[in-house]
C-alpha cells in the first residue's frame, strides 16, 4: 500500500551539505518528498519528539545534538514507504549499516547518524501530525 513516513536529516548531515545528496537516495529509491521544511529545534521540541527514548542513557546527548543545528523535516510518501525509507537509510549504528545505505555512506557515530526515521505505521503518523498540518502535505 501506499504510505508516508516521517524522515529527518540530522545536523551532522545538514552542517555538510548531504541534504540533497540524501534526497536523491530516497527519491532514487522511488520515494516521493510530498514535505520538506528546514527548521531549527529547540531542545525540548527535540525531547519531546523523542520522548519514547527518555530513560536511555543517550537521550540528553540525543536531545543535545538535534537542537545543536538546524535539521530537515520531511515526508516521504511511496510504496511501503516505512520500510522502503528503513532500508534506504541502513542499521542506526553507521558499523552495522549496508554499503550504498545513507547511514553507511554519511554517517559519523551511531549517534550522529544523519538520518532519523519512522519505525512503524503509528508512530509514523503521529511523527508526521508533530511537524506538519494536512495543508503542508501534497501528494
Ligand atoms: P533515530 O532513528 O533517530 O532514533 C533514536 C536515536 O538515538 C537513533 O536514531 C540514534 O541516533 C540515537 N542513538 C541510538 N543509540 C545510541 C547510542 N548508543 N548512543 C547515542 N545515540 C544513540
Amino acid at each position: 500500500a501506499t504510505e508516508r513516513t516521517l524522515s529527518i536529516i540530522k545536523p551532522d548531515a545538514t552542517r555538510r551539505n548531504l541534504t540533497g545528496k540524501i534526497n536523491a537516495k530516497f527519491e532514487d529509491a522511488g520515494l516521493r518528498i510530498v514535505a520538506q521544511k528546514r527548521i531549527q529545534l529547540t531542545k525540548a521540541q527535540a525531547g519531546e519528539f523523542y520522548a519514547v527514548h527518555k530513560e536511555r542513557p543517550f537521550y540528553d546527548e540525543l536531545c543535545e545534538f538535534m537542537a545543536s543545528e538546524p535539521v530537515v523535516v520531511q515526508v516521504l510518501e511511496g510504496e511501503g514507504a516505512i520500510a522502503k525509507n528503513r532500508e534506504v537509510m541502513g542499521a542506526t549504528n553507521p558499523k552495522d549499516a549496508a554499503a550504498g545505505t545513507i547511514r553507511a555512506e554519511f554517517a559519523e557515530s551511531v549517534g550522529e547518524n544523519s538520518v532519523h526515521g519512522s519505525d512503524a505505521a503509528d508512530t509514523a503518523a503521529q511523527e508526521i501530525a508533530y511537524f506538519f498540518s494536512g495543508l503542508e502535505l501534497v501528494g
